[in-house]
């Protein structure tokens, strides 16, 4: 808690381009938030090292992220946006954490099994701590509650033990976070193969739509999206896929109800539908564009929120990182 506040906590990966899945199952799910809560939103840059990284590209995507998170609407005002590498605390608690987590704890994680045999030229020992970092940007910030995907679940769970964990030694150190499960919040899964999430690191172009594609390539991805043989758009995840996604998509941009979807479109065929579809999204997407573009060319606007988050966010860690020092028997500093 801060003041009458539950804090809650999350953060995106500063790699590539935000996709629409990242957009409508989460980001815009953040924007009604911090009215209710103390938000903070990392942009996960240290995350991202666990492959490798072109320098010049890194630095540019992760102020892209950080503007697409205000572009879509999070105030940096109202919101405690930064940069993840620019509170220490970060490292320094995920260290500390590393030496309260067991190697069978981390070799279990779906996630590191899956990117190790991605990646089985690169696996290195950050991929393998991964969640002890992930635990450490939550627990710096006392949150309370964590909006995660499906995919993040496990991530949770095992921040939660090592919590648990500590504070069975050292008393009430850590707040235990619960997971946040949106009301409003969509899994969007891939336009050309709807079994599967839609990823930023899709090989196939045509399989995601990023949030700076413009109208025209909106229109395309969606024209292309992989349906199927019948005719008839009904909502049937496991027996029409694609078509099924593309309803849940056209919910979340419209506001309408699955039903409502069926029934607009119960004598149009499958080539107006996804048109239908690309053209709400693109709409959708527009203003987001609009501001996204504004706020990369005002850079004293963007630097000076940085900084003034920045400043906030290393204050709340700081002093859940000199607890812990504390209670771990490090010395303290001489003043
Ligand atoms: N692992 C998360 C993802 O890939 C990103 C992340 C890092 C995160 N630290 C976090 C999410 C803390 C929530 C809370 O999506």
């Amino acid at each position: 808690m801060i003041g009458e506040k539950k804090v809650l906590y999350s953060g995106m990966q500063a790699t590539g381009t935000l996709t629409l899945g990242n957009y409508l199952g989460a980001l815009k799910n953040w924007v009604g938030l911090s009215g209710e809560y103390e938000c903070f939103y990392g942009v996960m840059d240290l995350h991202s090292l666990t492959l490798r990284q072109d320098p010049p590209a890194f630095r540019k995507n992760a102020r892209s992220l950080y503007a697409l998170y205000v572009a879509a609407g999070l105030d940096p005002e109202k919101n405690c946006i930064y940069y993840q590498s620019h509170v220490s605390a970060h490292a320094e608690l995920g260290w500390l954490l590393c030496c309260f987590t067991y190697m069978g704890e981390l070799s279990r994680m779906t996630q590191f099994k899956d990117k190790a045999a991605k990646h089985a030229d690169n696996i290195n020992a950050g991929l393998y701590t991964y969640p002890v970092l992930m635990a450490a940007d939550i627990l710096l910030y006392q949150a309370d509650l964590v909006p995660v995907g499906v995919d993040q679940k496990q991530h949770l769970e095992i921040c939660r033990d090592i919590a648990t964990r500590f504070n069975n030694i050292f008393g009430d150190v850590f707040t235990i976070p619960e997971p946040y499960i949106s009301a409003s919040g969509a899994k969007i899964m891939s336009l050309q193969e709807p079994e599967h999430k839609m990823s930023k690191s899709d090989e196939n172009p045509n399989a995601t739509i990023l949030l700076l594609d413009d109208t025209d390539t909106i229109i395309r991805k969606f024209k292309r999206a992989v349906t199927d043989s019948e005719h008839e758009i009904r909502y049937d995840q496991e027996k029409k896929p694609g078509i099924s996604n593309l309803i849940d998509i056209y919910s979340v941009v419209t506001g309408k109800s699955r039903a409502e979807i069926e029934r607009e479109f119960s004598d149009g065929g499958y080539g107006a539908f996804k048109l239908a579809v690309g053209e709400a999204v693109a709409a959708e997407l527009k203003p987001l564009q609009a501001r996204y573009q504004e706020l990369l060319a005002d850079k004293a606007y963007l630097d000076a929120r940085i900084k003034e988050n920045d400043e906030k966010a290393q204050y709340t860690a700081n002093r859940t990182l000199r607890k812990v020092q504390k209670k771990l028997g490090l010395t303290e500093r001489i003043r």
